[in-house]
């Protein structure tokens, strides 16, 4: 095998290899971000940013479990506007780059939409499912009608393709993304962070400063395989598998529960160029 037959190819979404940047995980600057493809991934995505700027939530963001990360970081952000002069910078360059976007209601997401839209990236990804941040998160991406007027109201906006990330935190998992391939949604990416808590024992309270937050890493491996192999069962559309992935046969897994390419959260927090070995061993 070559490694040309790594390439992915996803609808109007052509990458050299299967494995991408998660959003989020290496921060909210974007040369971060930009670093990912360098270091051997197919694509990056950035951190999730809304129509204002967003500071987040105070320390502690971050707890260490035995198989993974809690983390509530509240979404923190530079805004649209400003990210779309971020943006700006990389005019032209052809980068392999997915911007997350979020907000509260669909006059939100239009407007991020309408703000980044004529800058050079390859598809939006809409975050429908942070497990920590109220109003913005869950509640729109648990409830399939929101789900279906936000893709449908972003699709209306954009010619790029349009990415919908879920949540595994939901019951309704089938008609959630039944309203987002309803509505026209390009591919979809399974999963966000499961809503967990961490504990510190020393002070006997909750370690993050918000609380609630997401379990991400290893622990959550099982639980985003049972979805995209739900989702592939039911839906054609290309997805992207994450969660859990931090070698080569768990890459491997996701392909073979159905995903077209997969994401890299956690593991590329210690490690950002992760990706050359991974997609190495798929071929070996
Ligand atoms: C510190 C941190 C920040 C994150 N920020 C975002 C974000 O801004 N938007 C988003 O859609 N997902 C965010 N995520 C979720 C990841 O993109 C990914 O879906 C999740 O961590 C599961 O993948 P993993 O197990 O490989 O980490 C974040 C995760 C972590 C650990």
């Amino acid at each position: 095998m070559s490694v040309a037959q790594l390439r992915a190819v996803m609808g109007k979404v052509n990458l050299p290899n299967p494995l991408l940047l998660a959003s989020g995980v290496r921060g909210a600057s974007l040369s971060e971000v930009t670093k990912a493809p360098g270091f051997g991934a197919g694509a990056a995505v950035t951190k999730s940013i809304g129509p204002e700027k967003r500071e987040g939530y105070p320390e502690p963001t971050l707890a260490s479990e035995d198989s993974g990360l809690v983390n509530a970081a509240g979404l923190p952000n530079p805004g649209a506007e400003a990210f779309s002069r971020e943006l700006e910078s990389v005019n032209g360059l052809h980068l392999p780059i997915l911007v997350s976007i979020f907000g509260g209601s669909d006059e939100e997401f239009v407007r991020v939409t309408d703000i980044l839209d004529d800058r050079d990236f390859i598809a939006f990804e809409l975050n429908l499912s942070c497990p920590h941040v109220a109003g913005v998160g869950t509640e729109i991406g648990h409830d399939p009608a929101a789900v279906a007027a936000v893709v449908r109201t972003v699709k209306s906006k954009t010619s790029k393709p349009v990415f919908a990330k879920l949540s595994p935190n939901t019951e309704n998992l089938i008609e959630v993304a039944q309203s987002a391939t309803g509505a026209g949604v390009d591919e979809l990416t399974a999963v966000n962070t499961v809503r967990a808590i961490s504990i510190d024992v020393a002070s006997g309270r909750p370690s993050l400063s918000n609380v609630y937050g997401g379990l991400s890493g290893g622990a959550i491996r099982p639980i985003a395989l049972r979805c995209v192999y739900e989702l592939r069962d039911n839906f054609d559309v290309p997805i992207l598998g994450c969660g859990g992935v931090s070698t080569w046969e768990h890459a491997v897994q996701f392909l073979l529960a159905g995903a077209n390419a997969v994401q890299l959260g956690t593991a590329a927090i210690a490690d950002p160029a992760i990706y050359n070995d991974i997609n190495l061993g798929i071929l070996s």
